[in-house]
């Protein structure tokens, strides 16, 4: 009823659906998310709530625990706290956590992730992580208003707007603005990033909403693409160290709006099961940025062409990859390293939209799933 009420409210103005609307609103979300950081050299503590400083000082582990998208968020997150920060990281689905006897330590930051804040399990499972003994946790929501927020003693709001579509997207891009903002926040109270280090990051941010914005004009290609896997049953999407989990998101993104199977794996992976599947019906899409881990993601992809499996690779404009039979490459503009990740994730979303569209699925409202799940 919420949504219907605020869809009503909402004009789609040149779009045809939310989903499309909100994947084009990323470089207007991100810079009314980041907007706090204008001429900022570092970050404060204080973004994250008045007794920030106090409880980063007493943390040396983090915990985030998030359902669906914001799961998938998290997931990045991990590489950024353990890489970047140096804070070792466990993320955990919400409906098991709440339920799993596991072991607790007082110095973690509980983390929760949701666009609505209204998510059931996250709330019971943050719960459960306070009657455990963690009483340091932080919301990272798009609701100010919502349960989640009051329960957290720290808090960053994400401002991507509202989010109509069921198929999260803007919110998932800021929730990751707002996650590499907290990595960056603790990697300098631990000491793991000079000034230097840090004004470069927050340049990095800032720049986001361009480089999203010119991501986005890869639409009219990923179109042709969406085309090719109308007609198919099942789809693997491959990515390999902060791009396994945006292979996650890609899967859920076109599962959930197209109806069409599809798996996400670490494309390590591929050789312990899913290759079995890889034949010329089963498109595979694989997230290549040109970063350490690429020449390794080719030897994958490579296995996977000599399956027959046809490729559909989102590189980088200097990724030394290159088109041949069943090898399709579209290029990201650029490379933005340990930020890659909220590039990547766009023209995942844009194909989700686009096969949608082709087999004409209800995008913005698909079967049996809710925007926001407030019962368990
Ligand atoms: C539902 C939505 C997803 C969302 C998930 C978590 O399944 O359809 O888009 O990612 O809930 O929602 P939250 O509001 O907690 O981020």
């Amino acid at each position: 009823f919420e949504s219907q009420l605020s869809a009503d409210a909402i004009e789609l103005g040149q779009y045809r659906h939310y989903m499309q609307k909100e994947i084009f609103e990323q470089p207007a979300a991100l810079s009314a998310t980041l907007e706090m950081l204008e001429g900022a050299r570092s970050v404060q503590p204080g973004l994250f709530g008045a007794n920030a400083e106090a409880i980063f000082a007493d943390v040396n582990r983090v915990l985030i625990i998030a359902c669906g998208t914001s799961y998938h968020a998290g997931l990045v997150a991990r590489y950024w706290l353990e890489a970047i920060a140096g804070v070792p990281c466990v993320v955990e689905i919400a409906s098991e956590y709440r339920y799993r006897e596991s072991v607790a330590n007082p110095h973690t930051l509980v983390v929760t992730i949701s666009q609505s804040g209204e998510t059931a399990d996250t709330l019971a499972a943050l719960q459960h992580a306070k009657n455990l003994g963690m009483a340091h946790s932080l919301a990272i929501c798009n609701a100010p208003e919502s349960s989640l927020v009051r329960e957290t003693a720290l808090r960053f709001i994400t401002r991507a707007g509202p989010e109509i579509g069921v198929a999260s997207t803007k919110a998932f891009t800021t929730q990751l603005a707002a996650l590499y903002l907290l990595t960056l926040a603790l990697a300098t109270r631990l000491g793991r990033l000079d000034a230097v280090r840090e004004a470069n990051a927050l340049q990095a941010l800032r720049h986001l909403p361009a480089a999203v914005a010119r991501v986005l004009e890869l639409e009219p290609e990923i179109k042709a693409w969406a085309e090719r896997f109308s007609d198919k049953q099942h789809a693997l999407f491959l990515g390999r160290g902060r791009h396994y989990p945006i292979a996650l998101e890609g899967a859920l993104k076109l599962k959930e709006i197209s109806y069409i199977h599809a798996e996400g794996y670490p494309a390590g992976e591929l050789k312990h099961g899913p290759l079995a599947l890889v034949d010329r019906n089963m498109p595979v899409v694989a997230v290549a940025p040109n970063d350490t881990l690429l020449e390794k993601l080719k030897s994958n992809l490579q296995e996977v062409r000599a399956r027959g499996g046809e490729l559909y690779v989102f590189a980088d404009a200097d990724s030394e990859i290159s088109e041949s039979e069943g090898v399709h490459i579209l290029r990201l503009p650029e490379h933005y390293g340990s930020l890659s990740p909220l590039l990547h994730v766009v023209p995942l979303q844009l194909l989700s939209y686009h096969v949608a569209l082709v087999r004409g699925t209800d995008v913005d409202k698909p079967r049996n799933l809710a925007k926001s799940v407030t019962v368990e």
